[in-house]
């Protein structure tokens, strides 16, 4: 699995509870992040290039594509790529959002680049008859929280939840807020601060972990079913960043208790 940075490792945090017999393998693209403000061409070629250390150095039998960005931007491309590969994506959970929502009115924060895809506009589309969304790009957003700063996380937060349109659960408020980026997920205690504790936040690690072992069981990759009935040994971590091997270090020991090694990737 791969993101732009620290904040797959909230989809490796469901992954790890939802398939504790796998082994994972980590790629934090820090030294090229972010990616949700860059060019598409950017994130299109980074992506390709930590696919192909994925499955070329480190054997991948499956791919998650850990980053909302990145999903809209590549998916399409890696998959034309490495057809054998079984590749799971991560977009904005609008579709349990309008199964969630009383108000019917809906608000996505997300990087402009994900907003801005084809991808995310045509889901857009699909749903844009069953509920009202409200769209906030959160610029830097997924940058304070790579750099762990929490005032800036704090006030980037007040600023764009402001900007996002009224929460609360009357007619016409914002009664759900999706969180379109994987590293929006550690903002999740500000949030919820900031916006009381009837406002509904939906991140995606369980679907995707969930998604994730179907698509595994489908193509006979499942660990736990291998021939033989036996649970072979598993549910080892690896990690690797193509920026400082220890801020990711510190980001695994501080949201997942894991102390993982971090090697150096490119
Ligand atoms: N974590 C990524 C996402 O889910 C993007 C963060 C970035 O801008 O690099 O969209």
């Amino acid at each position: 699995m791969f993101d732009s940075g620290v904040g797959g490792l909230s989809i490796l945090r469901a992954l790890r509870a939802e398939l504790p017999h796998e082994d994972f393998v980590y790629l934090a693209d820090s030294g090229h992040a972010p990616y949700g403000e860059r060019d598409p061409a950017h994130v299109v070629t980074r992506s390709r290039a930590m696919a192909q250390q994925l499955v070329a150095r480190h054997r991948a039998k499956a791919l998650v594509v850990a980053c909302n960005t990145a999903t809209a931007a590549a998916i399409d491309l890696l998959r034309a790529e490495f057809p054998a590969l079984p590749i799971v994506g991560v977009e904005p959970a609008l579709k349990p959002a309008v199964a969630l929502s009383r108000t019917r009115h809906i608000g996505v924060m997300a990087t402009r680049g994900t907003l801005g895809s084809a991808k995310f506009q045509a889901l857009l589309a699909s749903l844009t008859p069953q509920a009202n969304f409200t769209l906030q790009a959160c610029d830097g957003l997924a940058d304070a929280i790579e750099r762990f700063d929490t005032p800036k996380i704090e006030a980037l937060c007040l600023e764009y939840t402001r900007a996002t349109g009224f929460f609360g659960q009357e007619i016409g408020d914002i009664d759900t807020l999706v969180l379109g980026c994987t590293h929006y997920a550690f903002a999740e205690g500000v949030l919820r601060d900031l916006l009381g504790p009837t406002v509904r936040l939906i991140e995606t690690g369980l679907p995707v972990a969930q998604h994730t072992r179907r698509v595994l069981a489908q193509s006979g990759l499942l660990r736990s079913t291998l021939p033989g009935g036996t649970m072979p040994p598993g549910g080892r971590t690896s990690a690797w960043s193509t920026g400082d091997p220890g801020d990711l270090r510190q980001a695994l020991v501080r949201w997942l208790g894991s102390h993982t090694e971090v090697g150096a990737a490119h």
